[in-house]
């Protein structure tokens, strides 16, 4: 049997990781200024890693750049690694050294998880009251991101919820630090009632390794706990799927052919 999300993913194959960071380029593009013709406001939240990076270039590069209306846009962060900011393995750093530092996002419209906080609890109150003052949902709903650019793990994993964490298990929290046994530290990451509220989830895929975990997510059985991509099919959303040639080779057909 199919996975759920199936029937409403759609799944783009191409032939580099360039040319996909392109072609997300230029979806992000269309996106930012569509909102903002329609409601004054773009709203996304980045995920780190290692993929989305060439992404990030191309959003600076002069040309790309000068076409979105970055005064209107918002940027959060997906997850973050407990490191402070200036860290190699924080997502933060990598985001600002391949986005931020070229363009003219005024500092206040980037929204910085400041996982580096031995206060965990406190940086997860802070991180949920910034979704709330700038996403402003109405009482008892949940945060609607425009678009959500998320990576996957070779374990399955998306944003930082792994795998058999109790992150998975968070129907409530709209973010939460998040215990992953494998690197024995916590990461503070959005949760999946956040992710499936989403109007628009871009998935960024790369890597020969994740190859059989991509047809797993994509065309195995349910069993999210093990393979939690497999949790994110947005209610009233849309979920694109960008995936290299190499990463998509063992899909069937029949998916490929939605291309
Ligand atoms: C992180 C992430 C994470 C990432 C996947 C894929 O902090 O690592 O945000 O969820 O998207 O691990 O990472 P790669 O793109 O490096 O394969």
């Amino acid at each position: 049997m199919p996975a759920e999300p199936l029937s409403k993913a759609r799944v783009r194959v191409f032939a580099s990781l360039e040319e996909l960071s392109r072609e997300a380029a230029v979806r992000f593009r269309e996106l930012a200024c569509s909102f903002v013709a329609e409601k004054g406001r773009f709203n996304a939240a980045l995920s780190g890693g290692s993929t989305p990076r060439r992404l990030y270039e191309l959003l600076a590069s002069p040309d790309l750049s000068a076409e979105i209306p970055w005064e209107r846009v918002h940027l959060f962060q997906v997850d973050e690694r407990c490191v402070p900011p200036d860290d190699p393995e924080s997502n933060y750093r990598m985001i600002r050294e391949t986005l931020l530092e070229h363009i003219p996002l005024p500092g206040t419209n980037f929204h910085r998880m400041a996982a580096e906080l031995e206060d965990r609890e406190g940086a997860r109150l802070e991180y949920a009251a910034e979704l709330g003052r700038i996403l402003k949902p109405k009482k008892g709903e949940i945060p609607r991101f425009d678009l959500i650019l998320l990576g996957m793990g070779p374990d399955g994993h998306t944003a930082s919820l792994f795998p058999g964490t109790a992150g998975l298990e968070d129907h409530s929290a709209w973010v939460r630090p998040n215990f992953v046994d494998k690197f024995k530290a916590y990461r503070l990451t959005l949760t999946f009632p956040v992710l499936n509220a989403a109007t628009w989830i871009l998935f960024l895929v790369s890597g020969t390794e994740k190859a059989e975990t991509l047809r797993q997510v994509l065309e195995g059985p349910w069993r999210p706990e093990e393979l939690p991509a497999q949790y994110v099919h947005p209610a009233k959303g849309q979920v694109e799927w960008y995936v290299d040639q190499h990463t998509a080779r063992l899909l069937t057909t029949a998916l490929r052919g939605v291309l």
